[in-house]
């Protein structure tokens, strides 16, 4: 292979880290991953070694890279609830912030260049744009919680080490994530949930509570909030394309991952419904504080830079990978009710 890459993916016992692995590993590279397992699931990783540590510990950090002759980084580690962000920011701040921090003293420890960064399209907060607009990376960004506020500050502080010591950083700021692994070996598993897909397809299938759309006037077309879904497959494939994408003069470029397409959230329980061949039930709430009417991206620089092409371009095709996973009667629901139980 020639240009086999020894990627570290902190958090790749998560969510989108285990997808990642798995196309790294398709895409012939070594993924390791650095995971303390407060979120993550030791099952999902598959496809390579699991070394159990918190990202905050830069020394921890370095011997891993070191053991496993690291070339490049995948940092997905990070605290991911916008809610409890608010109401726990000091938490956010220190595994959101100094998790980076730290690995950024161990690349330079160890003279690893490349970087790649989850960030998120929570870092525009509330743009200031026409109604229904695509949001290019040009835009100001101005977070408006504290989850937004670490990843911003944390792709800041990785574009200042671009400047300052000639490392390559590329922040992918994802819209929002979603579906499962299509040969469904892994999938979405958070604990607690606060995902539409995934709550919504546990309300269908009959294993959770009935589902709140938070808003119903809001000016879009069937008055409920409209975000753009990305496919998870997807979205790791962008990742393997990062690491060799060109950061440019200054070294950093953050990069939007999304469809460029948007939908609202009844259209999400239309097809949830028609995935799982039964109605989703569901309530009308009231609008959550902050909660924009519509985020979808320009998703024209992930073409340019990285060569992106995302391939699950269909709502009901993404939604039936999500159920697919969901209804799987070993691994899905063992990882799940194991998790309820340490609850
Ligand atoms: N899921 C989304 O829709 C979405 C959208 C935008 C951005 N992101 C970003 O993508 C990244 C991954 O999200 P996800 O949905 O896969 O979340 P996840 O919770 O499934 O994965 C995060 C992983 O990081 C690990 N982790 C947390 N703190 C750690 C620490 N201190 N040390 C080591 N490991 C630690 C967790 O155990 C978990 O395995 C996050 O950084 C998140 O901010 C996610």
């Amino acid at each position: 292979m020639g240009d086999m890459r020894r990627v570290l993916v902190t958090g790749g016992a998560g969510y989108i880290g285990s997808h990642t692995a798995k196309a790294l590993a398709r895409a012939g590279h070594v993924p390791v991953v650095f995971d303390n397992l407060s979120n993550g699931h030791a099952e999902a990783v598959r496809w390579g070694p699991l070394i159990i540590g918190d990202v905050r510990d830069p020394a921890a950090v370095e011997a891993c890279m070191r053991d496993h002759a690291i070339d490049s980084v995948i940092h997905f580690a990070g605290l991911i609830e916008v809610g409890r962000s608010v109401v726990e920011p000091d938490v956010f701040w220190d595994v959101n912030l100094n998790g980076v921090a730290s690995v950024l003293r161990a690349m330079r420890a160890c003279d690893v260049e490349r970087l790649v960064f989850s960030s998120t399209a929570a870092v525009y907060g509330q743009p200031d744009v026409p109604s229904l607009a695509c949001l290019p990376e040009t835009l100001p960004p101005l977070p408006i919680n504290p989850y937004g506020d670490s990843k911003l500050a944390a792709e800041r502080l990785i574009a200042a080490h671009a400047r300052a010591y000639g490392l390559k950083g590329v922040a992918l700021r994802y819209f929002n994530a979603c579906g499962a692994d299509p040969e469904g070996e892994i999938g979405e598993a958070h604990q607690p949930e606060s995902h539409l897909i995934p709550l919504a397809i546990e309300a269908a299938l009959g294993l959770g509570p009935a589902l709140t759309v938070f808003g119903q006037d809001f000016p879009t077309p069937d008055g409920s909030c409209i975000r753009d879904y990305i496919h998870v497959a997807d979205l790791a494939e962008a990742h393997v394309l990062a690491l060799h994408a060109d950061a440019g003069s200054d070294g950093f470029a953050a990069i939007n991952l999304g469809l460029g397409q948007g939908r609202s959230v009844l259209q999400v329980i239309q097809a949830v419904s028609g995935a799982v061949g039964r109605p989703t039930p569901f309530g009308m709430g009231e609008r959550r504080i902050g909660d924009p009417a519509c985020l979808v991206a320009d998703a024209g620089r992930a073409r340019t830079l990285l060569g992106w092409r995302p391939v699950f371009t269909d709502l009901d095709e993404i939604v039936s990978t999500a159920v697919a996973w969901r209804r799987q009667p070993v691994f899905g629901d063992r990882l799940l009710t194991t998790e309820r139980q340490v609850a």
